[in-house]
């Protein structure tokens, strides 16, 4: 990866995300989403999570190009709740080649990625990720996210030998 800046109009551009592009955006994911970025199986980076998307709502799959090079991807989807007449968009994925964070394109990726969103009729964005992912979550401020809302998650794991209550050691 070059040392350009990418907040430069010139440098890159987003388009919808082609089949492609798939082991490109793929090694970025494994790139940035490390198993420090998320700690739970809920969200695991792996190539179904491309595929299902891009099946699903390819107008949603974006990626950040510089000639010939991917800087970087936005993955979406929007969900319909029961009982609710609301549209909402889930910003599944977003990453940004590490080589290149902090120039730019994830502010674009999201703009056209809000831009479609909004244009399928969406009210609501929502996002998720890691309580100490500070990076993130100061960058989905920036982009006006609010309303932080804390989730637990806990494990039972059924390989281990419970002890049962009452009996004596
Ligand atoms: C989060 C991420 C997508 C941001 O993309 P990016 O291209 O680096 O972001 P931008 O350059 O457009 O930054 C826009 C603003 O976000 C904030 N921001 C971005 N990176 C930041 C960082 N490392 N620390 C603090 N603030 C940050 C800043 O306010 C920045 O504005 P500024 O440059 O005027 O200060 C990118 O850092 C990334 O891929 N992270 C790893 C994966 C991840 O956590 N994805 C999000 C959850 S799916």
């Amino acid at each position: 990866m070059t040392d350009r800046h990418a907040d430069d109009e010139e440098t890159f551009r987003i388009r919808q995300m082609t089949i492609d592009d798939f082991p490109e955006v793929f090694h970025i994911g494994e790139e940035v989403f490390t198993a420090d970025y998320s700690q739970s199986l809920y969200r695991t980076w792996d190539e179904f999570e491309i595929t299902t998307l891009f099946n699903s709502d390819n107008e949603l799959c974006l990626v950040a190009e510089a000639g010939e090079e991917i800087l970087g991807f936005a993955l979406g989807t929007t969900v319909n709740k029961h009982n609710s007449p609301w549209k909402y968009g889930y910003l599944v994925w977003l990453g940004v080649h590490s080589g290149i964070q902090q120039g730019g394109v994830g502010s674009k990726l999201f703009k056209e990625i809000k831009r479609r969103m909004k244009e399928q009729g969406v009210r609501i964005i929502m996002i998720d990720t890691s309580a100490d992912n500070q990076p993130a979550i100061r960058f989905f401020q920036k982009q006006g996210f609010d309303d932080i809302q804390e989730h637990v998650y806990m494990s039972l794991n059924l390989t281990r030998k419970t002890k049962k209550k009452g009996k004596k050691p």
